[in-house]
């Protein structure tokens, strides 16, 4: 009996994720997507995960547009999304009316299967994004992120399985973020879950160890419908094994893929020189291409793994690393076994570094990890440990509910917030994921979309800014037709710099080179020792800085710049 697998191509989005730092183009991709569209897989995956916040912080692209260039180039392929539930693609919980608006928005510009998770496997963080898929008539495909602890067996995926079918999924992922699912337990995961469920199981693994392929093929043999796979160019290591050798592998028994394997190669040859230039430009640094055992003893997905040397580099600590991934497994026992996918990936490993870089364990805790011990993102799967809790958030309440029941509608909000940018509802939607990052983009393209002018007016020149007509914009900007004195830009006052060097006292330096993000006290106000006075954004995370003695407080370095180890930050006298 023929029972073909159904192959999933990672290409566009987590094969690059996973191996180059999310920074594949638009660009990069066009020339291959007639050619995707043709192969006939379930389906392409493109968009979500970390390639919305690449495409606005590094790429200067519109994540939005990009959907649509992918849309239109495939229009007879199912496309497909990865969403964090209730965090989106953002990094903290969104009130409902946002998760409704965004999964609305995510398929009426394109989207076709949203693979929806939790970090946690905290069920009821996947409810209104799954209630919300099934609304607006997407495939909801609901995931297990896959794990290994004391708390994680099968009969606990079996269990969580049933409670998806049961809350409406269409599909069940298997989410294997870390290669740590092995083959014989693969098998047998699946089997139980085939047989515990009625709909089809899709399992998503990686190559982090070397085990990939061995995984699916077991998996193949136990019945599991889809896989994920990527082409040649973005195969293996901390990506997903390579599409044509599971394709050649299977021809001819009875789960053959039905896939070309001269067509894919076709397709393949256009992304070879795209993955040779990001290894050239040190993007793809090459020890993410080999299997790696520590994937499988530290239990760090790709992501994560290549983050974590990419941070440690800005750090100008890459040597730290074995310490690093020593102390990764640590702080998730601290935190009770929380899988490690994004976010608590990147809490966890920031955490981690943290603890390494600073010599002392918790002596500065992120904001983030804070939260994930309040239980702001849901249960976690064990009870952390009382200590590190008691040292991190003291007596601070931890909360039981579901962490969105304590949310108001919140779209209108962020709507009013960021309105002098405003040009459509996605907008919001990135700004809501991104407020810092969109908000650099969107002045960025505003910028682009100006042209300068000089126009005379009763014999005095004037220089001022018009929109080209292509683009809508925002509210409070000069109108389209600027040409006349109404549309001459007011000289606007230098930013208001904050004084260099103000004062003498004692100088808060920057324990870790970062963004200083915003002073939370005002300049000259006076401060107690450990009360919170900035954050600092280091690796993606914020991080509350304290003061470090009583006193009153004064700005040197202005909101927005970038510090280095032991850059005076502001003095307190
Ligand atoms: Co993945």
């Amino acid at each position: 009996m023929k029972n073909k697998l159904l192959i999933t191509e990672t290409i566009l989005r987590d094969a690059h994720q996973s191996q180059a730092a999310t920074r594949m183009r638009t660009e990069d991709m066009l020339p291959a997507l007639d050619k995707l569209d043709k192969i006939g897989y379930y389906s392409v995956e493109c968009w979500g995960g970390a390639t919305y916040d690449s495409c606005l912080r590094f790429l200067d692209e519109d994540p939005w547009e990009r959907l649509h260039v992918l849309k239109e180039g495939m229009p007879n392929t199912k496309l497909q999304m990865l969403l964090r539930g209730q965090n989106l693609l953002g990094y903290k919980h969104y009130a409902d009316d946002v998760v409704d608006f965004f999964v609305k928005k995510s398929i009426e510009n394109g989207i076709d299967i949203i693979r929806i998770f939790d970090a946690l496997n905290d069920i009821r963080n996947l409810e209104q994004a799954v209630k919300s898929c099934k609304k607006y008539k997407g495939i909801c495909e609901a995931a297990l992120s896959y794990t290994t602890s004391p708390v994680h067996n099968i009969d606990y995926f079996v269990n969580v399985s049933k409670k998806l079918e049961a809350m409406g999924a269409d599909i069940i992922c298997i989410k294997d973020m870390a290669n740590l699912l092995l083959p014989y337990t693969a098998y047998d995961l699946v089997k139980a879950i085939k047989s515990a469920v009625k709909i089809p199981v899709h399992l998503h693994t990686h190559n982090t160890a070397g085990t990939g392929d061995m995984v699916y093929l077991k998996a193949a043999e136990a019945g599991v419908d889809i896989i994920d796979t990527a082409l040649s160019p973005f195969a293996n290591g901390t990506s997903q094994p390579c599409t044509e050798s599971i394709v050649a592998t299977l021809q001819g028994t009875d789960r053959d893929t039905g896939l070309d394997l001269a067509a894919l190669n076709d397709v393949a040859k256009v992304f070879k020189p795209v993955a040779d230039r990001l290894l050239k430009e040190g993007i793809i640094n090459p020890k993410v291409l080999h299997a790696d055992a520590n994937a499988l003893i530290y239990q760090v997905p790709g992501g994560m793994l290549s983050n974590l040397i990419k941070q440690l580099s800005d750090q100008n600590a890459a040597d730290k690393l074995p310490d690093v991934l020593q102390e990764v497994p640590r702080v998730r026992e601290d935190f009770g076994y929380p899988p490690l996918v994004t976010p608590t990936s990147q809490i966890v490993g920031t955490q981690a570094v943290l603890n390494v870089l600073k010599g002392e364990r918790y002596a500065m805790v992120t904001k983030e990890s804070k939260g994930l011990l309040r239980g702001e993102y849901g249960k976690l799967p064990a009870e952390p440990n009382p200590e590190v809790v008691q040292k991190c958030i003291g007596n601070d309440k931890r909360i039981e509910c579901r962490p969105a029941d304590m949310l108001k509608p919140e779209f209108e909000a962020y709507k009013k917030e960021m309105e002098k940018y405003y040009t459509c509802d996605e907008d919001v939607l990135s700004y809501c994921m991104f407020p810092q990052v969109s908000e650099k983009f969107f002045k960025a393209r505003e910028e682009k979309h100006k042209r300068k002018l000089t126009v005379k007016v009763n014999g005095t020149e004037y220089n001022v800014e018009v929109y080209d007509s292509a683009y809508t914009a925002p509210k409070t900007a000069p109108a389209p037709q600027a040409a006349a004195p109404a549309a001459v830009q007011q000289p606007t006052p230098a930013p208001s710099a904050a004084p260099q060097a103000a004062g003498k006292g004692t100088p808060l330096l920057a324990p870790m080179p970062g963004t200083l993000l915003k002073y939370k006290v005002n300049n000259g106000a006076t401060v107690k020792a450990g009360e919170a006075v900035l954050i600092l954004e280091a690796m993606k995370m914020e991080n509350e800085i304290t003061a470090p003695t009583s006193g009153v407080f004064n700005y040197v370095a202005a909101e927005g710049s970038k510090l280095n180890t032991k850059d005076v930050i502001a003095t307190i006298g």
